[in-house]
């Protein structure tokens, strides 16, 4: 799972200013390794983020050259590992996003011709593959072949010592071809070049194209030439993008919320209202509603259940990499995914699964023209603006507003005018409180969080904070739950942090039976007496928000004492692009 990055032009480019810069604006896809490699033959590659990479090596320019940011799937984090791959003789360059599901069957067929593996990757079978293929055959019948022979997931793009083009090749996996005016790229996804331009083609399963300086052509995986529409995307970047004064971009993405929150109550009040009532009809005229998502994303879609059966509406949410396992659709069944990337892979999956069964499909998601935004028959946008840390803080809180707002159309008592004001208010009250509290967690193994109903997705959101951004060990738990099993991991001093909404007398008992047992409690309330104040009408869905928002500031605060990598966790990636 990856991101990659070519770049052809009849001018030579900066490797560094370029190509490494298109390819930092994927690195939410990856920040194992990075690598680049060019058509004079000239390649380089390390482990570790993209700025580190561009200091440690020497600018060069070419009209030709491919890019990579990895998160490592077959092989450990080395230098060998990261991409680009080669063939035997050295001529031939891939780089690659997906997971070669064959490869060692490949592999063992190309060991006994001769051809010697250096990585311990999948990907590597791509470039002996052709240069077997190319022995007796062109480019366009050696890819041909791969797509016929190879399963698994790729995007894929290759090139050649002393030929200035791009073959690239897709399937599953997402690749793009951005047309600017000077140059064309290849890449993951149009966020790395939409700086540059506006006009971009995308790629569909089992494509390939070749493209040089001068032209573009696509091909079907018969190698049939193929006519593509050229799709012209607006961006608006909110001018957003850089940290500010902020030492992280998790802390100034905590502080956005209230902005970003009001962006989206503004365009679900103006230009989104049409789309947001047509998504509340068709929930009304659904036999079956049903949500998908993963990660925060799918605590979001629990949340939205939570709401939409409150008043009266069947809906069920599940992790979208099962979802194929646990659930049905059908024709009759309104399908409906979060993401904030709209490129998750088992999100993408699931939707194409319940696509092709005929279920109507409309998504959720915070970044425009995603691949799941272009699956769906409706897609409403979060307006959150870029979320750089990995963790998601202000998307999370829009997608809840949005499901709260879409509830509000069907019943759901809510202001929703009050939110964006509450967040503040959440923020500026318990900040300095949060930071003390968060020195007397730091040496903590685990952390429980207790939540009832409202409160539950909550629980499993904060303790997944936890765990990626402070690495504690975090369980988000139903309140009533705890009593059956883990209670008997409560010692003296364990830390159980309690969201108590209201007079929710069952969630008090759930927190008072762990104190009998040594527990140290610390409660989220806004009724009953709390460590952290939250002042807000129960139980219309704000203290979900509130307390998550709680729960991000308690994270950053802790993760910053231990001094650890706040914004880029280890062995996460923001987008995850394999299943
Ligand atoms: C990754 C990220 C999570 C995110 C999840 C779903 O695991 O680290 O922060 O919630 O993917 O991402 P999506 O873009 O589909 O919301």
């Amino acid at each position: 799972m990856c991101g990659i990055v070519g770049l052809v032009s009849d001018s030579e480019i900066s490797i560094k200013e370029d190509l490494l810069k298109s390819l930092k604006r994927l690195e939410y896809r990856g920040y194992d390794s990075v690598g680049c490699a060019d058509t004079k033959g000239n390649v380089e590659k390390d482990v570790g983020e993209i700025s580190k990479f561009m200091e440690q090596i020497k600018d060069s320019k070419a009209s030709c050259a491919i890019s990579h940011t990895r998160w490592a799937t077959h092989g450990g984090v080395t230098k060998t590992n990261s991409h680009p791959h080669w063939d035997c003789k050295k001529k031939l360059f891939i780089v690659h996003n997906g997971i070669i599901d064959n490869y060692q069957e490949i592999k063992n067929e190309l060991i006994d011709k001769d051809h010697v593996f250096v990585t311990q990757t999948d990907s590597e079978v791509i470039s002996h593959f052709l240069e077997e293929e190319l022995k007796s055959k062109n480019m366009v019948e050696a890819i041909k072949s791969f797509i016929k022979r190879i399963h698994g997931t790729y995007a894929i793009l290759i090139i050649e010592k002393d030929n200035n083009t791009i073959y690239a090749i897709k399937k599953d996996s997402p690749l793009v071809l951005g047309l600017a005016k000077d140059r064309f790229y290849l890449a993951s996804d149009i966020y790395a070049f939409s700086d540059a331009t506006n006009k971009a083609i995308f790629f569909e399963d089992e494509e390939f194209a070749i493209v040089d300086s001068n032209k573009y052509n696509f091909y079907d995986s018969d190698g049939k030439e193929i006519k593509k529409e050229i799709y012209e995307f607006a961006w608006d970047l909110y001018q957003e993008e850089s940290v500010q004064n902020y030492p992280h971009y998790m802390i100034k993405e905590i502080h956005e919320q209230p902005t970003a929150s009001q962006r989206l109550i503004n365009s679900l009040d103006g230009e989104q209202n049409a789309k947001i009532k047509n998504i509340a009809e068709l929930i009304k005229n659904s036999k079956s509603v049903v949500f998908t998502a993963a990660g925060s994303s799918y605590y979001a879609s629990l949340l939205g259940i939570y709401f939409l059966n409150r008043i009266g509406i069947n809906a069920q949410t599940l992790i979208a990499s099962e979802f194929h396992n646990f659930m049905l659709v059908d024709k009759d069944t309104l399908f409906i995914a979060i993401s904030q990337s709209g490129e998750t892979m088992d999100v993408v999956s699931a939707t194409k699964w319940a696509k092709e069964r005929g279920a109507k499909i409309v998504s959720i998601v915070n970044v425009p023209h995603s691949t799941l935004q272009r699956m769906s028959d409706i897609s409403l946008e979060i307006h959150a603006g870029p979320e750089i840390c990995v963790a998601a803080t202000k998307t999370f809180t829009n997608q809840v507003v949005a499901l709260l707002y879409l509830s509000s159309l069907l019943g759901f008592t809510v202001n929703m005018q009050t939110i964006p004001g509450k967040i503040d208010y959440v923020i500026k009250e318990n900040e300095d409180i949060v930071r003390d509290i968060a020195d007397g967690l730091c040496d903590k193994k685990d952390i429980y969080i207790l939540g009832r109903g409202l409160c539950y997705p909550p629980s499993r959101e904060i303790a997944l904070k936890l765990k990626e951004i402070s690495y504690i060990h975090a369980e988000g738990m139903m309140g009533g739950e705890l009593k059956h099993g883990t209670i008997a991991l409560i010692e003296e001093g364990t830390p159980v942090i309690a969201l108590i909404p209201g007079k929710d007398y069952d969630m008090y008992s759930n927190a008072k039976e762990v104190e009998a047992r040594g527990a140290k409690i610390i409660t989220m309330a806004n009724m009953m007496d709390s460590d952290f104040k939250i002042d807000v009408t129960i139980n219309d869905g704000k203290f979900a928000i509130l307390s998550v928002i709680i729960g991000q500031l308690l994270t950053y605060y802790i993760a910053l004492k231990k001094n650890l990598p706040i914004d880029k966790p280890r062995n996460l990636a923001k987008s995850v692009t394999v299943k």
